[in-house]
């Protein structure tokens, strides 16, 4: 079945391991299978749901995007745009803001854990970020969105919004109630530091990820200062949930083998934790530096860049723009 595929990532700099093997990897292979219709976006719209300095956004706006094509997607198979040039999602978050109920949002752990203590001094933006998301989803009539773990809950939300909009204006199968597509295996990809916090953008230590811009030596690095415990190397999966740091190593080097667990144990059974460190920064270094170069060359040719952008923006608009004519008709205006 061909499937219709929207995913965003948010241009918030320091993008990491966590997005690549969580969500971007992902991307290129869903863009891989012809029948499937791809479109990605920046999300630009969402990164302004905390504060941003106008210079280093427009910088992290073309950042994001040079990761995409330097991870493989394609302009020319995907749809590549930044969400600020489509103004149909924001119309479509007010109209579908008036579908949501508040009782929802209420319940978006994100939410509680971007706003902290403090709620009151939140911006409203972050607590209606998910309306904006289930815009940018249902406008495109997505089938599937691969995402990371950490976004079930939005896709859920987005989910109701489509159910409640088709069962108040009496329109079944018009919105149409997506699928997250999240990895099966090592979901989550963990914090070097910290092997039961996520590897996160906004993570003071740099030392706690892996960014795509590393350069060969800050990987090495990171790998050998990463937190371990001083168990060996196990024989079996059994008990490896009681080592969340070893658990998260032995995740990343899986996935990006693009081999399970099991034989990631077997491969290392009875070997020194310098053994395994010493191959996992090999394997990360042969996989992640071609992209952060790839990145670095991209960035030079900013009109490049934008001209991806700029075409990619025309034929979003053309899609959303027909969804958010026909939702406001169901509406009565
Ligand atoms: P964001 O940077 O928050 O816009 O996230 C972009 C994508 O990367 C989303 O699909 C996230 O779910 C995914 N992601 C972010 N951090 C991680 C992580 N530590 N492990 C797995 N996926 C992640
Ligand atoms: N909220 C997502 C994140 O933080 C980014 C996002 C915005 C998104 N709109 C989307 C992801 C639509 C998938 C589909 O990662």
């Amino acid at each position: 079945m061909s499937k219709k595929i929207f995913s965003g990532v948010q241009p918030t700099g320091n993008l990491h391991l966590g997005n690549y093997l969580g969500a971007i990897k992902n991307f290129v292979n869903l863009q891989k299978d012809e029948k499937n219709n791809c479109i990605y976006c920046v999300v630009d719209l969402h990164a302004i749901t905390v504060k941003q300095d106008p210079k280093t956004l427009k910088k992290n706006i073309r950042e994001t995007t040079a990761a995409f094509l330097a991870s493989g997607l394609d302009p020319k198979k995907s749809i590549i745009f930044n969400q600020s040039m489509v103004p149909s999602h924001s119309e479509g978050a007010w109209l579908l803001g008036c579908i949501a109920r508040m009782g929802w949002l209420n319940r978006m752990t994100q939410f509680k854990e971007k706003a902290g203590k403090d709620k009151e001094k939140a911006s409203v933006g972050l607590y209606i970020y998910p309306i904006l998301m289930a815009s940018d989803i249902l406008l495109y009539d997505a089938t599937h969105v691969p995402v990371g773990e950490d976004q079930k809950q939005h896709l859920e939300l987005t989910r109701d919004i489509a159910q409640k909009f088709n069962s108040d204006f009496n329109c079944p199968g018009f919105l149409i109630p997506p699928e997250p597509l999240i990895q099966e295996n090592f979901s989550r990809i963990m914090s070097l530091k910290d092997g039961t916090k996520k590897m996160s953008k906004s993570d003071p230590s740099d030392q706690s990820r892996i960014n795509m811009s590393d350069e060969k030596d800050q990987i090495i690095n990171k790998i050998k200062k990463a937190k371990t415990d001083s168990a060996e190397l196990p024989e079996s999966d059994e008990n490896l949930n009681k080592r969340p740091e070893l658990i998260n190593l032995y995740g990343i080097f899986s996935s990006l083998q693009n081999q399970s667990l099991n034989s990631t144990i077997n491969e290392f059974k009875g070997k020194n934790f310098s053994d395994f460190k010493n191959k996992l920064a090999e394997v990360l270094v042969e996989k992640i530096c071609p992209i952060s170069n790839e990145i670095n060359k991209l960035l030079k040719d900013k009109k490049y860049i934008d001209e991806v952008l700029a075409s990619g923006s025309v034929l979003a608009e053309k899609i959303a723009r027909k969804k958010v004519e026909d939702i406001k008709q169901k509406i009565g205006f």
